[in-house]
């Protein structure tokens, strides 16, 4: 049986706190925004689910196919014999990776860090039940400081795939790959999924499509503010917008009230006006082409050593060492 180590740096009092905080800033900015990550309570992390099925989502696909073709020579590249996954997910991926090091027989250590405790132990107990060989140590918290409880043995590989990243702005992402460097030692690994460039056509389709499971998806960060703040947005009156940014190559994703709005946050004191087509930014998605990765994986102190992508070239999985 694996030992199974649980560590839980965010409390549901943090959580709250960051909420009403996020909330605050986010509102009273100009243009409105709110962070991505509260898109996910149980009711958004199943959309997301329902998403990566999407005929026009071809994301998830396109990378299991990557790490299907590659994932035993990621092993026996890297020596891998710690499993780190920033974001848990959902975990078929994952277990590509840990098949690969099982074949391998270095499947030591798995390392899942997320924000939400549920999900973490969600995935580590069925992990766990297919998984007897690895010792699983899962850590709670924002990456920042999960990162920095990293167990330390091990030849550790940190896996952030997905597109994750695509949420992240240019300086986002290089801090935060930095912190990813700082958290490991010279010859240990990275390996990150991205998004590619692609016809905008599909891009926008791929983040609105016909059954409208993304728009709900969108919506339902509203839900959350309703349930978690006590405010009072009509959440199916806003409309789901996601456009092509061509010049910053990346997919906006907005929420447009469209008519004028009084919203009251009762757990914040306050109350907040839309103008009508006032738009809540709730979401950047960037896309990326292998130059811009491999410079912002060099600048952060990696260097790249490998770029793998599915057959219709949709979606990239990289391999970096760090330096
Ligand atoms: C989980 C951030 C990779 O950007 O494609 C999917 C989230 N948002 N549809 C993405 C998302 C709308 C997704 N990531």
């Amino acid at each position: 049986m694996n030992a199974v180590e649980l560590i839980n740096h965010r409390s549901e009092a943090d959580v709250a706190r960051e909420l009403r905080a996020d909330a605050r800033d986010g509102l009273t900015a100009e243009p409105k925004r709110l962070p991505p990550k509260w898109f996910y309570d149980a009711h958004g992390s199943e959309l997301f689910e329902r998403i990566t099925e999407l005929p026009e989502y071809y994301q998830t696909r396109a990378e299991y196919e990557i790490l299907e073709t590659h994932a035993l020579d990621i092993v026996e590249r890297t020596g891998l014999d710690t499993l780190v996954e920033l974001g848990s997910g959902s975990s078929y991926k994952t277990r590509l990776l840990l098949d690969a090091m099982r074949k391998n027989e270095t499947l030591r250590r798995f390392v899942p860090l997320d924000v939400s405790a549920a999900a973490l132990r969600g995935a580590l107990e069925a992990i766990a039940a297919d998984y007897p060989e690895p010792a699983l140590y899962g850590i709670v918290g924002d990456f920042d400081t999960a990162l920095a409880a990293l167990p330390e043995e091990g030849t550790r590989l940190v896996a952030l795939l997905g597109g994750t990243i695509g949420n992240m702005r240019h300086h986002q992402r290089v801090r935060f790959l930095r912190t990813v460097r700082e958290a490991l030692s010279t010859g240990e690994w990275l390996l990150l999924g991205t998004d590619l460039v692609k016809d905008p056509a599909r891009l926008r389709r791929a983040y609105d499509d016909s059954a409208g499971i993304t728009a709900e998806f969108n919506r339902n960060v509203l839900r959350v503010l309703n349930r978690e703040l006590d405010a009072d947005f009509p959440v199916n009156e806003f409309e789901h917008l996601a456009d092509w940014n061509e010049e910053r190559e990346r997919i906006e994703i907005g929420l447009r009230a469209p008519r004028p709005m009084r919203v009251r946050l009762a757990e914040l004191d306050s109350t907040i006006e839309l103008a009508a087509g006032e738009v809540i930014e709730t979401e950047i998605s960037a896309k990326f082409r292998r130059e811009r990765v491999d410079s912002e994986l060099a600048e952060a102190g990696f260097e790249p050593v490998e770029w793998w992508t599915d057959r219709a070239g949709d979606f990239a999985v990289s391999l970096a060492r760090v330096r």
